[in-house]
This record gives C-alpha cells, structure tokens and sequence, in this order.
C-alpha cells in the first residue's frame, strides 16, 4: 500500500526535530513536503504554519508543524477552516486527537519533548485513524462554530 503524504513546517526552534521526522518518516517510506523553514535563524511561526494548513487544505495530506512550544504553531493553524491542529504531548493524546478529533495536523513542541517521544507521538497520530459515528457531528459543530451554532 502506498503511504500517504506527510507536510511539514517549523520555526527556528522546532527546526531540529522538524529535521528528525523529516529523516524517520522518509525512512518509514512516506511522501513528505518539507515547506521549511531550513536553518536555526529566526523566523516567524505563522508563516510556516500558514504554508502546512495550506497545502493540508490543498491535499487532504496530514500535517506536522513544529515551534518551541507547539502553542504558537496550534494557535495559528486552528484559525483555519477545516484545519483541527492538535498539540500533542503523548501517544495518548495523539491517538485520541485521530480517533475522536479527526486532527489533520499534529503540533509539536520541541523544547517540551524529548525526541523519542517526538516520533513516537508522532507514529501513534499517523497510525490512528478516525472513528466517526457520534464523532462525526461533534467535527461538524466545530467546523459551525462560526455560524452561531446552539446546543
Ligand atoms: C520561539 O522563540 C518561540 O516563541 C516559538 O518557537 C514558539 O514556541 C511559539 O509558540
């Protein structure tokens, strides 16, 4: 079976782990889009954010964005439309942001995880998929949430 695509994006400070799953998912056989950034020199957040939930939105491609903290990263991908950016700290929570979120994109944040807990994170949310059912209308209230949505 071929592997789905993979995009990636990170600042500065997710840059050397951006670095570490870019090799290990290559490694594991998936297609993957690096859209940047490529050096340890500053860089704003946003922009890179900008360009994984863009190609995400293009490709119905998952995606893996990256900042120091994954908070900045989330923040600006989840103001998309049809972006469900989720941070994710464990495999738990990794597997729950697939089964019951749906998450498209997997944030991480490189100065509070350890880098074998990074791509373990990151395996467990590539390898889950979404369960659906009572899930399903829970997604589609998140995506009205703009529109006055009632309970
Ligand atoms: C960069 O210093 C840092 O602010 C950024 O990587 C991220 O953690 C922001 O949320």
């Amino acid at each position: 079976m071929t592997k789905r695509r993979i995009i990636l994006g990170s600042d500065h400070a997710g840059y050397p782990l951006k670095e570490k799953c870019l090799a290990h998912l290559q490694e594991a056989g998936y297609e993957c889009e690096d859209v940047g950034t490529h050096s340890r020199q500053s860089c704003d957040y946003p922009r890179f954010a900008a360009l994984v939930c863009n190609r995400v939105l293009e490709t119905g491609s998952s995606g893996v964005l990256i900042c120091g903290t994954g908070l900045g990263m989330s923040m600006s991908a989840n103001r998309f439309p049809g972006i469900r950016a989720a941070l994710c700290f464990n495999e738990y929570s990794a597997g729950m942001a697939r089964q019951h979120n749906d998450a498209n994109i997997l944030c991480l944040g490189a100065r509070v995880i350890g880098e074998d807990l990074a791509l373990a994170v990151l395996e467990r949310f590539l390898q889950t998929g979404f369960q659906g059912g009572r899930h399903e209308e829970r997604i589609s209230l998140m995506d009205r949430m703009g529109s006055n949505i009632s309970a």
